[in-house]
Order: C-alpha cells, then structure tokens, then sequence
C-alpha cells in the first residue's frame, strides 16, 4: 500500500512507532513519516517515572501530553510505557521502604494513568516491564527486593482502578519465541488471571538482530498466550545487525521483519506491531551495543531501505 498504516487497516492491525519528542517537535522529516506512515504511538521515553514523577510527588507531563496530542492530531492511538520498571526510575522511590514504595507506587499509576483515562486515544499501558530473568526467575530489581513478587499483581490492581477501560499489559524481551522466559511468562499470566489479577494483554518487544537467530515457534508462542484470552501485541520490534551491512545481513534483516508480521497477521489475538523508532540516524541501538545499528526501516537520511518495503509488503499480502 502508499503508505505502513493504509496496509495494516487492511488486516484489521496497528502499526505504530516509537516517537522522541525532541525530533517531532524539531524534525519536519522525522515528524512527517510518523504521521504519515503510523497509526499507533508508544513514548519511547516521555511516559517513563524519571519523566513524569522526577520527585516524590511532582508530576511533568509536558512530553507525554505532547506524544498523546501529537496522536491525537494524526488519528493515532497511543500506548502507554511504561508504569512499573526498574530502569528509568528516580533514585528516591529506589530507596524507600515498602510501605512507602508501594504507596508512590499506587500514586504513580492512579496519576498517570489517571490523567488519560477519559482521553479515547490513549487505550493501553505497560504496567509491569522486563520483570524476569532469561532463566525466567524474577528479575532482582529493587521493586523485586523490597516488594517481593506481589508487586506485580497490586500493579495491575491500582491500573485497572485508575482507568477499568484501559488494556494493561506485561512486556518483556526475549520473549517472543517458546523458552524458558517466555514459559515463566506464561505460567504468571495464566496464574494471574486465575486469581482475578486484571492482566489483558502480552507484550512481546522484538529487539531482535541478526547475529542472533530468530526465535523459535513465535506464531505457536504467540497463539498459547492468545489462548489464554490475552491479547497479544509485538511493542518494541527492530532488527539490528554488527555493522557494516551486506546483501546477507539485510536479507536476514527482511526475513526477521516480514516473519514477525507474518506471524502477527496469523494470529487473531494480535492487535499489532510498534517498531522502536523511524529511522537509523535516532535508533537507541547504536549508542547501547558499539558497532551495531541499521535496525529500522529508514535510513539515517529518512529514505526507505528495502526491508521498508518488505514490512509493507507483508502487511499487504496478510
Ligand atoms: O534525557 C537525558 C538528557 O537530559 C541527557 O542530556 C542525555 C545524555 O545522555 O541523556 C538523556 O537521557 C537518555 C534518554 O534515553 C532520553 O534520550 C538516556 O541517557 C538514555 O539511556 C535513554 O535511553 C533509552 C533507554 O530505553 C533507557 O533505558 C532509549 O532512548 C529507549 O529507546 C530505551 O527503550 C527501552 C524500552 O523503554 C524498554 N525496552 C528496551 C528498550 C531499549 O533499551
């Protein structure tokens, strides 16, 4: 189709991006794809606690409500990231004692989902994010330290309270093929909701790279969360790869995308897909893993590779 979101309205799926504030305040380029070509936003750090609650109680929302009318604007949906993570987390709520911790906790999301709960655009949130270990023991973050596992479950509690309509979802990395994290996954969600814990849908990231393979059985995996009667959405989807690129590494690259849309397309449950940002020049990867990038669909200069081409391809062709 002309454009990503023309081709995904056609199966009934969002596409959405990662928006930085900065570039679509300042980067007519940057700001013209994300309207054109995207129908569903997630802040990539605007909605964060260090963004919003910067101290015990003092609460910024100038980017995250920039994000949100950016959406607006755009007949864009937004999803909200994220609630309840250890990173990107103020020093002072680290430091607090449990009851304390648990109270800021309920504050945090009672305020921030609060603020959107009447805003139609904003559907869905992160409420718990990266809580578990690759072996799929809990991550010993200090939500995990002071809190211990029920922190997850109150979480969800004080989200649904703070807005009964909003989707709320758990979001993890390296848990979009069958393994012992995506298991451990899948043994919380289904235990959760066995105990009236209101967890409505999975976040697979997708920060996936071609040095790594891609993972196993993603569409099965998928389909047995779905099963549990979650919906299921891919949050965080690039590809990256050790640079330079060649012919072999951008084929691999087109593979890994098209099969992550493929498998969303086969599954009903799957609401859609969020790549983690536009282009090459503005991708968190280059910064975090030295020597590595080219994960998104544009170039550092805004022109579409052809893995661009790829995605719309197979959101198309369903
Ligand atoms: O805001 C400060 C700015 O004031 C300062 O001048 C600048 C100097 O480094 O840093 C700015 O903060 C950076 C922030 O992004 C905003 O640009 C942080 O250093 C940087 O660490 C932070 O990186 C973000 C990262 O999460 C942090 O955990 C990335 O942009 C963001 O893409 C990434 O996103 C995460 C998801 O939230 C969760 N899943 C994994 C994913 C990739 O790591």
């Amino acid at each position: 189709a002309a454009t990503l979101r023309l081709a995904a309205a056609t199966r009934g799926k969002f596409i959405g991006f990662a928006a930085a504030t900065n570039l679509l305040t300042n980067d007519a380029s940057y700001r013209s794809i994300a309207q054109t070509e995207f129908n569903q936003v997630t802040a990539e750090n605007a909605m964060k606690w260090d963004a919003t609650e910067p101290n015990d109680n003092q609460y910024s929302f100038a980017g995250a409500d920039q994000v949100v009318a950016f959406a607006q604007a755009n007949s864009q949906v937004v999803h909200g990231h994220t609630l309840v993570w250890h990173s990107q987390t103020p020093g002072w709520v680290q430091g607090l004692s449990a009851t304390a911790m648990r109270t800021a906790m309920q504050d945090h999301i009672a305020t921030v989902v609060g603020r959107y709960a009447s805003n139609p655009a904003v559907q869905s949130w992160d409420v718990v994010n990266e809580i578990f270990n690759e072996d799929g023991t809990r991550r010993a973050s200090f939500w995990q330290n002071t809190l211990g596992d029920s922190y997850v479950a109150d979480a969800f509690r004080y989200a649904r309270a703070a807005d009964p309509d909003a989707r709320l979802c758990i979001n993890d990395y390296n848990v979009e093929g069958i393994g012992a994290k995506s298991n451990a996954m899948y043994n919380l969600v289904q235990s959760l909701r066995a105990q009236n814990v209101p967890v409505d849908c999975v976040g697979f990231q997708g920060h996936l790279g071609t040095q790594y393979g891609f993972p196993s059985q993603v569409q099965q995996n998928m389909q047995r969360f779905a099963d549990l009667g979650v919906q299921v959405r891919v949050t965080e989807l690039d590809v990256r790869s050790v640079l330079p690129m060649d012919a072999t590494k951008t084929q691999t690259q087109i593979t890994y995308y098209t099969n992550v849309v493929n498998a969303c397309i086969a599954v009903t449950a799957c609401a859609g897909i969020t790549i983690w940002g536009i282009d090459d020049g503005h991708s968190w990867v280059p910064s975090t893993f030295s020597g590595q990038g080219a994960a998104l669909l544009w170039d550092a200069s805004y022109n579409r590779k052809s893995v661009y081409d790829a995605v719309n391809a197979a959101l198309d062709a369903g």
